[in-house]
């Protein structure tokens, strides 16, 4: 297999803490993706294990990059010590030159040597990955009748740019329970509260008397969608709903809703984009399920 060509490129890694290259790196995902990631700063900042890899012209333009972060998670009741790939993107003009395969390789390698025992990401490009060793997971999501709403009505909208509101999120994400156990973040901060600001559709409410957020949507009259639940105890879906003072006829979990007092049918989740992992070779799910869209990347 031939080396990149990296003519007029320099490579840089770990490069968050350079001003310049993160608003390089900004652009490039905006160019890409449409997807602004530089709402971050305000939000408590990226993922302070994140290593990004990229080539950079003269100039400081990021044309290629590909970054890991860590990103430990819950598969079947067992805690994995995964790193997650994001950022992946090579600018139009220096596509086709092997640049992606360079920034995947040094990437993965990485990864092994921090030690790593899975690398997980999400593609609309499947065969990127499978000659890595990558290998697509089926997700599902719950559907089914809602539960009677039990307990008080008492919940308020959580504003993640307002500073208290902020600093009470992160103090739940430190100490939240995985929201399920097949198959859940046990962290991830920034991606939470990134994807807070990506999906104008995603509510996030405070239950005081649980103390915890709950990220959720109403996609039509009487159909709740709950999206994620951030808490030290999950509370069940009947008092989230009473919680939220909502009176719903179909309830729908994006994630396997197996702490809530509420189970249905599992239904295959057709996204966008496919959830790959490498590593735990002989591991599947136990159980339908997926990862909740707060903990996309
Ligand atoms: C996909 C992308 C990153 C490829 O970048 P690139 O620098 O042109 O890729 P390379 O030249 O290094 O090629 C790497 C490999 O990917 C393959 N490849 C390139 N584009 C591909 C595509 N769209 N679909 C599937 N495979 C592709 C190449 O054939 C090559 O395979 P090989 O290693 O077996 O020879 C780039 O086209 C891009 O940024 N696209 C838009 C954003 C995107 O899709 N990012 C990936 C999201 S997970």
């Amino acid at each position: 297999m031939s080396a990149a060509d990296t003519t007029g490129l320099n490579f840089r890694q770990d490069y968050f803490g350079d001003p310049a290259a993160w608003a390089a790196l900004v652009s490039l995902l905006d160019d890409t993706f449409g997807i602004d990631i530089d709402p971050l700063r305000a939000l408590g900042g990226p993922d302070p294990t994140s290593m990004p890899f990229g080539w950079l012209t003269d100039e400081g333009v990021l044309v290629a990059n590909l970054s890991a972060f860590a990103m430990p998670f819950i598969l079947n009741g067992r805690l994995i010590n995964a790193a997650g790939l994001q950022s992946g993107a090579v600018r139009p003009p220096w596509r086709g030159r092997g640049l992606y395969r360079d920034l995947t390789r040094k990437t993965l390698a990485w990864c092994e040597a921090q030690g790593f025992e899975a690398v997980i990401l999400y593609t609309d490009k499947p065969a990127l990955y499978e000659n890595y060793g990558f290998r697509s997971l089926p997700l599902s999501k719950y559907v089914g009748a809602a539960p009677v709403a039990i307990g008080a009505v008492g919940s308020r909208i959580l504003q993640p740019r307002d500073a208290n509101d902020l600093f009470l999120i992160q103090s739940l994400l430190a100490k939240r329970k995985p929201v399920s156990e097949t198959l859940a973040v046990t962290g991830s901060p920034a991606m939470f509260l990134i994807n807070t600001q990506l999906d104008p559709d995603v509510r996030l409410s405070y239950l005081e008397e649980h103390k915890a957020a709950i990220a959720w949507k109403m996609p039509a009259v009487g159909h709740f969608v709950l999206v994620d639940v951030v808490a030290a105890e999950i509370p069940s879906l009947a008092a989230i709903l009473a919680g939220l003072g909502i009176e719903a006829t179909i309830a729908e979990t994006l994630f396997r809703p197996d702490r809530l007092g509420w189970s249905n049918e599992a239904v295959p989740y057709e996204g966008r984009t496919r959830l790959m992992v490498r590593g735990l070779e002989d591991i599947g799910l136990d159980h339908p399920a997926m990862l909740s869209p707060m903990a996309d990347f």
